[in-house]
């Protein structure tokens, strides 16, 4: 590989690790809010969880949904809790009580440190509803909605700037679901009054939600094509799981992310030319993660059945598991240029790196480890890599280098870091790395993987395996005083980081 900090793809954007909050299975329920728990504050959060939150080093969360959001009425969530209604939420068969709305969401984002992305209602609601929310979160006050958040204890108003409009309307499951036309219109007439009341605000359209959707290009192409001018963002959303034994396809997942952000990029920008628009969209990738959607955790009760807070979509992360989020990272980091914000779905309990038992304890998941690592050592500026690596052909996403990596520059720091995994499955692989930068020295060099990749941290044990010093790692000074040589050897299944300065 070679790498020399004059050729940037970007900045890292701090956004690039935000994370997703929403009213499903535990997530919020017995996960962020559990005013039985010991750690538990004034509101109900529990501490534990804010601490996690803050080392893994989460930016923006996404509320309330997912598709929660397109059956939420937000009233529900404001107010006095014993006048709060509980309600069915249709998206997951089961009943929310409204005990946490958009006031105690917004006071956890800010103790946690993290910017809330709020996401509104278009499947059963439309322009007025979504003009009622951002009133009375954004108007400071001496209107009817923003004085009854007032009363409600927020005196300040909740700020918030970035907002997707809808959740997956290209979705059949979805309730309210949309035509790409349908949505279109509504999408940019939402857009256009919100923008009437706040013109700064930044605003996300749904895109598809899965690569392999049958409308999958056609639907940004027409969705775009009436939001052009008012919107800042498309949304991308993928998920990636192991199918029948084919690990080496699996550990690919990060070659059809790159190919699904590269046809979005160039759908928005064929919209951009053949509408003569001089800004460019760019991509919220606001859900994405490992989910083995065939699992029964996966499944919503039914029937009789509505429960709060079940356990759904908890999904225990092997090593494999945290290796394929690695990829993702590094995929997402190297599109840093239109890649403009990425939430990991979803923060706790459900397909989460944090675990939480309710009133108990509290765990890391495997896919804590290249996350946390990744959002808070990537800084400055993305670097073009140019890296030659054998290659497979994998079943699923074709072909695939047995090493993908990416590298960040924070030139007034003077720290390098190169984020690497090795696909290979029985063997290591050899990294060697020319840096462009002279008199590097080694800081960290760590390595994430297992004899057994099959193995899930527990409540009892999620400290095994954990990113643990590379003893192979080298810098050495190259020849002809270019710069410097790094070496590695890379464990097979393994998430790899390298620092210098
Ligand atoms: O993150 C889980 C679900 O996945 C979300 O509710 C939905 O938007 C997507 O299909």
């Amino acid at each position: 590989m070679v790498v020399d900090p004059a050729f940037r793809v970007g900045p890292v954007r701090p956004r690039t690790f935000g994370s997703f909050v929403e009213h499903l299975g535990r997530c919020v329920y017995t996960g962020i809010h559990d005013p039985a728990h010991p750690s538990a504050d004034v509101d109900g959060f529990r501490e534990d969880v804010v601490e996690l939150v803050r080392e893994l080093g989460v930016t923006t969360v996404r509320y309330p949904g997912g598709n929660f959001v397109s059956g939420y009425r937000w009233e529900d969530g404001v107010g006095p809790l014993q006048e709060r209604p509980a309600r069915l939420d249709l998206a997951w068969h089961s009943t929310d009580p409204n005990t946490v709305g958009v006031d105690e969401f917004v006071r956890w984002a800010r103790k946690a440190g993290v910017e809330p992305m709020m996401a509104v209602n278009l499947g059963t609601r439309g322009v007025a509803e979504a003009l009622d929310l951002l009133e009375y979160s954004n108007v400071r006050g001496g209107t009817e909605l923003s004085d009854r958040r007032r009363a409600n204890g927020s005196e300040e108003p909740h700020a918030i700037s970035l907002w997707c409009l809808g959740n997956e309307m290209d979705g059949p499951w979805q309730t309210g679901h949309k035509t790409a036309a349908e949505y279109g219109r509504l999408a940019a007439e939402t857009a256009r009054a919100m923008r009437q009341l706040q013109p700064d605000l930044e605003l996300v359209a749904c895109g598809s939600s899965a690569s392999d959707m049958p409308t999958f290009g056609a639907w940004e192409h027409e969705v775009l094509t009436h939001t052009y001018d008012l919107v800042d963002h498309v949304s991308a959303h993928i998920y990636f799981a192991e199918h029948d034994g084919d690990l080496a396809s699996f550990l690919a997942a990060g070659v059809r992310m790159d190919s699904f952000i590269d046809s979005i990029v160039a759908t928005a920008d064929a919209v951009r030319a053949a509408g003569k628009h001089d800004k460019r969209i760019n991509i919220s990738f606001d859900e994405w993660n490992v989910w083995y959607q065939d699992r029964a955790e996966s499944r919503p009760p039914s029937g009789e059945d509505w429960p709060v807070a079940p356990v759904l979509l908890e999904d225990r992360y092997t090593v494999a598991d945290a290796v394929v989020v690695g990829g993702l990272l590094i995929s997402l980091l190297r599109h840093t240029d239109r890649v403009h914000a990425a939430s990991q779905a979803q923060l706790v309990n459900v397909i989460a790196p944090i675990m939480t038992e309710p009133g108990g304890r509290i765990w890391k998941q495997t896919t804590f480890h290249p996350f946390a690592q990744t959002a808070n050592l990537a800084r400055g500026v993305v670097l073009h890599t140019a890296l030659e690596a054998p290659t497979y052909e994998s079943a699923r996403y074709g072909t695939a280098g047995l090493v993908d990596s990416v590298a960040t520059w924070d030139e007034e720091a003077g720290e390098l870091v190169i984020f690497a995994v090795n696909r290979g499955i029985e063997e290591s692989t050899e990294l060697a790395v020319d840096v462009h930068i002279e008199g590097l020295h080694l800081l960290e060099a760590t390595s994430y993987a297992h004899e057994d990749h099959t193995w899930s941290a527990t409540a009892d044990d999620d400290a095994t395996v954990l990113p643990r010093p590379n003893g192979s790692a080298a810098v050495a000074a190259e020849g002809g005083g270019r710069g410097s040589r790094v070496t590695m050897t890379l464990p097979p299944i393994s998430w790899n980081v390298i620092r210098l300065a």
